[in-house]
């Protein structure tokens, strides 16, 4: 039978150094909260529960677990006094019971789901606890993970490492996985008499060794273990997570020509054969389909672009937005929750919004859907094959019907019928010979002027 699994997060740090109001785990790399990251990568190991420890007053953490996985629980670790006192605080989801126990850190978005599993396969070896170590560039103020052959003997934090201990590079990146039937004895067992008076979680593993439990170390790559502190280190990992997914989404298929210049979410779907031109900004939830090509300087948030559909450059897609295939975009139109069926075209520099616009219509430059009236939002319809003059303002709720004109410059405040031809505007009077009688005009005007 499957092994089954619970995975504890550490979230209750005030993460002073983000100087935020915002709870440090809820800051976000590719679109979403870090905490997120990790507890997605918590079910993509197959973790059968999350159980998140936050610190007191955390409402908007707690908000985020139950929205992010309605099976996870939360705990409130009231005082800071350890990382062992924190897993402590989630006392009752360990009692429930778990093969696998994996300890976790909030603020450690980059950490995969491979690792997990890695550790979950050394636990199901019959290992008590399994620690993830990395080989550090500078390892001040990590704690070391010291060897002996193939056991973890002991991690010993910085503060208390002897000058010999702290030449040790591998380090414990903080997460650790222990057998769920151990996990609360040695957990009870923990002190807090160190030289920061806390509950070390990493005093399991010279607990584990007294009572004969065998203890591993796990090595995963730094770049994975890295903690968010700053604002700064914000930056980092978010500049690692770009490229990481850039990468993937060549290897799947996808034509970058400048991929340090394109900005992805953590769900942005984007198909094979999908052709991105350089410097455009994908914002949560856009999926875009195979063979279409996007041009520069887009921006997307929301949005479902059809197959070879032709968008941009400067494209401004707004949630809600479904291009069917082989519609076009062009540079500077924004669209706005509307439904644009199949070959449809919306050239240049228009606003629609709260729409649905039928297959194969044409919407000349500079058309507005007029859709909000300063309080209420109304809907434009336009027909299959219609054809929008240029500068044409519609004024919803209007229908335009299937295969009708609209006259440029038209500001249509009434349903167009099908096939009619729709036009609100002055008319068009010529005036013979007035030309010269206007110059004559302007010429008095500016002598008088220059006299005075
Ligand atoms: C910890 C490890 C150290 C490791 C390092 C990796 C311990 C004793 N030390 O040190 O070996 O190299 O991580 O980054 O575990 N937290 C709580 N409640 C607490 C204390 C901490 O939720 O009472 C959370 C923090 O928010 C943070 C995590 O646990 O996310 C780690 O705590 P922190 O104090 O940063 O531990 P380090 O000293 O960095
Ligand atoms: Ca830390």
């Amino acid at each position: 039978m499957a092994r089954t699994c619970l995975s504890l997060i550490l979230a209750a740090g005030e993460g002073t150094r983000m100087r935020s109001k915002l709870p440090k785990v809820l800051h976000e790399v590719a679109n979403i909260p870090m905490l997120a990251h990790v507890m997605r990568v918590c079910s993509e190991a197959k973790s059968d529960k999350i159980a998140v420890v936050i610190g007191k007053g955390s409402e908007l953490v707690i908000d985020i677990v139950q929205k992010e996985n309605p099976n996870a629980s939360a705990h409130v670790q009231t005082e800071r006094l350890g990382t062992a006192h924190a897993v402590l605080a989630a006392r009752e989801a360990i009692e429930q019971g778990a093969d696998d126990i994996l300890v976790l850190f909030g603020d450690t978005p980059l950490l995969t789901p491979e690792t997990l599993t890695n550790m979950r396969n050394v636990l199901a070896e019959g290992v008590a606890v399994v620690v993830v170590g990395f080989y550090a560039k500078d390892p001040t103020g990590y704690g070391r993970l010291l060897e002996d052959g193939d056991k973890l003997i002991a991690i010993r934090e910085h503060a208390e490492a002897t000058e010999e201990e702290r030449t040790v590079d591998f380090c414990n990146g903080g997460i650790m996985g222990l057998s769920g039937e151990q996990a609360l004895a040695l957990l009870d067992a923990v002190d807090d008499n160190n030289a920061k008076g806390e509950y070390y979680l990493t005093d399991v593993v010279e607990i584990a060794n007294s009572k004969g439990l065998s203890v591993k170390a796990l090595e995963a790559p730094e770049a994975e273990l890295i903690g968010v502190n700053t604002r700064n280190g914000l930056a980092e990992v978010e500049l690692l997570w770009q490229n990481t997914a850039r990468q993937k989404l060549m290897t799947t298929g996808v034509t970058m020509q400048s991929p340090e210049t394109v900005f992805l979410s953590a769900d942005t779907i984007i198909e094979p054969d999908v052709v991105l031109e350089p410097n455009i900004v994908f914002g949560p939830n856009v999926h875009v389909k195979s063979g279409a090509k996007i041009k520069a300087f887009s921006h997307f948030e929301g949005a479902v672009i059809g197959e070879n559909a032709d968008i941009g450059p400067f494209a401004r897609l707004r949630p809600g937005t479904k291009l069917a295939s082989g519609t076009k975009v062009g540079n500077f139109v924004e669209v706005k929750n509307a439904k644009v069926h199949e070959g449809a075209k919306i050239n240049h520099l228009t606003y629609v919004g709260d729409a649905e616009i039928g297959s194969k219509a044409n919407i000349g430059a500079g058309t507005i859907t007029c859709n909000y009236d300063g309080m209420n939002k109304h809907k434009t319809t336009i027909g299959e094959g219609a054809f929008i003059g240029s500068n044409s303002a519609l004024v919803a709720p209007v229908t335009i019907g299937d295969g009708a004109y609209v006259a440029s410059g038209s500001v249509i405040t009434e349903d167009v019928p099908g096939n009619a031809l729709g036009i609100a505007r002055g008319k068009q009077a010529n005036k013979e010979g007035k030309g010269d009688e206007i110059r004559a005009r302007n010429a008095a005007l500016k002598a008088k002027r220059s006299a005075k």
